[in-house]
């Protein structure tokens, strides 16, 4: 269990007090998160973390929350290891919606990992880039103290990420924001914290779909062994997505839940988010 102060901490959402100003070194990186998780990405390097281990983000795209990290760990006066994974790829209208619209001029081909080499170059003595599928390249090993998850898009790629990252959180430290958490196609984000509700416990809710966790007991390979959920029947899912929704009563919105039960019911079987086919009454 966390704390009664980590708790309330928490639970004050204080990172709605970073400031526009704060977050000005990181506004030149384009980004898919939300102004809320900016905050929150900027908060949790800048007041939470305390030098006890790396700062990870799988799936960083061009690294836009990398660089809310790495601006609020700067601000605090530290420089702990960022480690920044993803495909660094980018199609065309990924380019439009998201990079040009912020602002980055136009550019030939799919890499964008030049890009996020440049974007991030303020910081660049202390980040690593991991390019390439995430559960190819794994952790290379020491403690984590902030763990971002936004490529946990299908059930095997959740169990692969949690292999290798979760058995190096610290107990009572570490904390996972598990972005898209609350999104209609992801319903074994929460059936996986479900399954591993006695080494994580819900801190908060950040609009629009995170959720951070505060690890208190690194979980080891048995236990994530037994908490895989790609093995999960569609029934089971769902149980588990109605656990979630009671133990975060209080923390999170309801209505997501039922969402993510419909998205499955319209999707039998199927455990990768991008395939998902919206079913009408979450139109
Ligand atoms: C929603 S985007 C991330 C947005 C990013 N955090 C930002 O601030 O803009 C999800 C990213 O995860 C990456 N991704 C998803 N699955 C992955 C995997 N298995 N290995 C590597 N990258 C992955 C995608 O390439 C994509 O850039």
């Amino acid at each position: 269990m966390p704390s009664d102060a980590t708790a309330d901490l928490f639970a004050k959402a204080p990172w709605n007090g970073v400031s526009d100003d704060d977050l000005a070194p990181a506004a030149h990186v384009p980004t898919m998160i939300s102004p809320d998780e900016r905050r929150l990405y900027f908060w949790l390097a800048a007041h939470w973390a305390t030098g006890a281990g790396a700062l990870v983000d799988l799936g960083c795209f061009a690294g836009g929350s990398t660089a809310r990290l790495a601006a609020g760990q700067h601000a605090a006066g530290r420089a702990a290891p960022i480690h920044a994974y993803d495909r660094f790829t980018a199609d065309e209208k990924v380019k439009r919606r998201v990079l040009y619209s912020g602002g980055v001029a136009p550019f030939d081909g799919n890499d964008i990992l030049p890009l996020a080499r440049r974007l991030l170059a303020p910081w660049q003595g202390c980040i690593s880039f991991h390019p390439g599928e995430i559960e190819d390249n794994g952790w290379p090993g020491g403690p984590i103290e902030i763990l971002a998850l936004d490529a946990c898009k299908s059930t095997a790629a959740t169990d692969a990420i949690a292999g290798a990252f979760f058995p190096h959180l610290v107990a009572g430290r570490s904390v996972v924001v598990h972005q898209d958490f609350l999104h209609w196609s992801q319903p074994w984000l929460p059936a996986q914290m479900e399954l591993l509700a006695e080494y994580f416990t819900p801190l908060a809710h950040c609009p629009p779909s995170s959720l951070v966790y505060l690890c208190t007991a690194a979980p080891d390979a048995a236990a994530l062994a037994a908490a895989r959920t790609d093995t999960l029947s569609d029934d089971a899912l769902v149980g588990l997505v109605d656990g979630a929704r009671t133990r975060l009563s209080g923390i999170a919105p309801k209505a997501p839940f039922a969402r993510m039960e419909a998205g499955l019911a319209a999707n039998p079987g199927e455990r990768i988010a991008w395939r998902f086919r919206k079913p009408a009454k979450t139109q």
